[in-house]
């Protein structure tokens, strides 16, 4: 949701602004704009629609400046349009702004601002923001640094923000609460962004900056205060990330390309992590947590969308294999009950982004109450990894496309890897299983290679199914969890009405829309519900419905019922997932490519929700 670029320096702002917000566009928006300083004074140009909208309508204009700031706008308060896309300015136009996260208590502060003489020109609580600081400037008497302090000890909300003064072209004011906000140091040159992605191209030297805070870039020199004017020490971070994984490296879509790099990405999530042949196994986040977890009473599980169908895939493996309870809930609603959290309870908090403002808000409940929290995130410096006690990163490295792919799968694995070494350490499994678990995992990539190569079968099954109006798609066990992530996947990104079931709670309801029109996805892998799942099979075949069934190789019988078969490599039953999902994620693709969708933004959806 909305993203924000910032540069000052000696380099050309304006094309490397416009970059910048595109590299943010997996994010999710649907206006931009940037505010340039120059010569002839500080100027805004904003345009409903995509950046290369922007772009064209700007091309015809030198737009010659050192330092500027851009936007994305995902619409909070007020319509997508061109008055309400950031950036803003305030009455006397002496500053922009630009601003990621809702100011909750705008309405009073625009009322007073009112009262004065302020207009406004658009309907966003971050124009209100702008006007603030320079009513406060001007009102105390103070510089815009202090002013942008003061305005902030008043707003209630989430912000990262960017604000930039007509009188003078080498300071860049920002700071950061709830919303991500990263610096990359340069050589005599400053870029904020969002995360990483615009800045990796420039520097790899990077300051997250922490709630709380207050950057000042001034004279080619950066100073980070709080709220309360006080220093704080900058922690200088070298990036890991390579340009090259933020590029679609001849991929027709970063979805595609992400599908694909799937079998790499499970390696990057179990590397030094798991020797099979030595039947070694340690998560290092987790090594001075395990006592804790080995003694926790309950597993309590917070995520949001694939990253909670991860935590229902996790729970069926820990309850499994090392017994302990668990409870899988959807932060959104985690956060708002008045939950049983006891001190032996241990939480796990599952996120790519690791700035869902949900999973990140019952992060916090939970930790008030006294709850341990370990985080499984993607996105390295993240909030929820900040927010959390210890935690181990799903290194799948970083996810473009909106629908989530190899995160759903690192995040899995990880949690597969906790389950397993937690129930070694209870002795809740044998030492033969153990071993054996282990060199099943570590097959795990391979085996989504030979998955893969079933690409081209999959285009064939979504070109005939391209224009169907619903899917169903059904599960039992460890594989209803795949169900509802093979649903959630083709919705996204198709825009298809698709529903997960158990299969076995089909017969209480869902069973009345099947007929020859209903396209039925069944996860029907050789496991402990393989004869259920026939019977399921056989219910909806005999009421015309035309099914998909990803089975194991080898399966002759279910190839003998259904109209489709996707066959996926024989594996330990708690692995299934990692095998199922890929051709679900290959299918609702092609899909959607064929139906002309927007993959790697469809509508209305953003990459993180800042937002709750
Ligand atoms: O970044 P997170 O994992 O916390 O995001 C949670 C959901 O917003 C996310 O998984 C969403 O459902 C994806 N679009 C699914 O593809």
């Amino acid at each position: 949701m909305c993203g924000i670029v910032a540069y000052v320096g000696h380099q050309e702002a304006y094309p490397l602004i416009i970059k910048g917000l595109k590299r943010l566009e997996y994010r999710g928006y649907d206006s931009s704009g940037v505010a340039l300083l120059n010569g002839e004074g500080l100027k805004v140009y904003k345009k409903k629609g995509k950046v290369a909208d922007l772009e064209n309508e700007l091309k015809a204009q030198e737009l010659h400046a050192t330092i500027g700031i851009g936007h994305t706008r995902w619409a909070t308060h007020g319509e997508p349009n061109d008055r309400n896309a950031h950036p803003h300015y305030s009455q006397n136009k002496k500053l922009a702004i630009i601003h990621n996260g809702i100011i909750e208590n705008y309405a009073v502060i625009k009322q007073a601002l009112a009262k004065k003489g302020h207009q406004f020109n658009s309907d966003t609580d971050t124009e209100v923001l702008v006007h603030f600081i320079e009513d406060l400037q001007e009102s105390v008497g103070c510089g815009l640094e202090e002013a942008v302090r003061l305005a902030l000890q008043e707003v209630v909300g989430a912000y990262a923000i960017v604000v930039m003064d007509a009188n003078d072209p080498t300071q860049l004011i920002a700071a950061r609460k709830s919303s991500p906000l990263v610096i990359g140091i340069g050589e005599n040159e400053y870029f904020f962004a969002s995360d990483a992605t615009p800045i990796i191209e420039y520097t790899k030297e990077v300051v997250y900056l922490d709630d709380n805070q207050v950057a000042v870039v001034k004279n080619g020199a950066l100073k980070i205060v709080n709220l309360a004017n006080e220093n704080q020490i900058p922690y200088v971070q070298t990036l890991e990330m390579e340009l090259e994984t933020i590029e679609k490296g001849g991929y027709e879509h970063f979805m595609l390309k992400e599908i694909f790099e799937q079998p790499r990405s499970i390696a990057d999530s179990m590397r030094g992590r798991i020797q099979a042949d030595e039947g070694e196994l340690q998560l290092g986040g987790l090594r001075p947590y395990m006592d804790k977890l080995a003694d926790a009473k309950r597993i309590l599980i917070v995520g949001c969308g694939t990253s909670w169908h991860a935590g229902l895939v996790a729970e069926y493996i820990f309850e499994e294999l090392a017994r302990i309870p668990v409870e899988v809930e959807y932060a959104s609603e985690f956060r708002y009950r008045n939950p049983i959290i006891k001190e032996k309870d241990f939480v796990i908090a599952i996120s790519q982004s690791g700035e869902t403002a949900d999973t990140l808000a019952a992060i916090q409940l939970a930790k008030s109450k006294g709850a341990t929290i370990f985080g499984v995130c993607n996105v390295v410096g993240s909030s929820i990894a900040r927010e959390t006690h210890a935690g181990s990163y799903t290194h799948a490295g970083p996810e473009i496309g909106v629908a989530s792919t190899k995160a759903f799968t690192a995040q899995v694995t990880v949690l597969t890897l906790m389950a397993v070494s937690l129930a070694k350490r209870r002795g809740t499994i044998s030492e033969e299983l153990y071993r054996q678990l282990l060199i099943e995992i570590a097959h795990i990539p391979r085996k989504i290679e030979q998955v893969l190569k079933a690409a081209d079968r999959v285009k064939e099954i979504a070109a005939i199914f391209t224009y169907a109006r619903n899917f169903i798609y059904l599960g039992r066990g460890i594989n209803f969890p795949v169900a509802l992530e093979g649903a959630l996947k083709l919705k996204e990104i198709s825009y298809i009405h698709a529903e997960g079931y158990p299969a076995a709670e089909m017969k209480h309801g869902p069973i009345a829309l099947i007929d020859e029109d209903m396209p039925v996805v069944f996860i029907a892998t050789k496991d402990s519900s393989y004869e259920k799942i026939v019977s399921n099979i056989q219910e909806v075949k005999a009421r015309k419905g035309r099914v998909i069934a990803i089975v194991t190789e080898g399966d002759s019988f279910i190839p003998s019922l259904v109209d489709f078969v996707i066959e996926i490599p024989k594996t330990h039953e708690i692995l299934t997932p990692l095998l199922a999902t890929i051709p679900l994620q290959l299918l609702s693709y092609y899909i959607a490519v064929m139906r002309g969708r927007n993959v790697d933004q469809p509508r209305n959806l953003a990459k993180s929700v800042t937002v709750e």
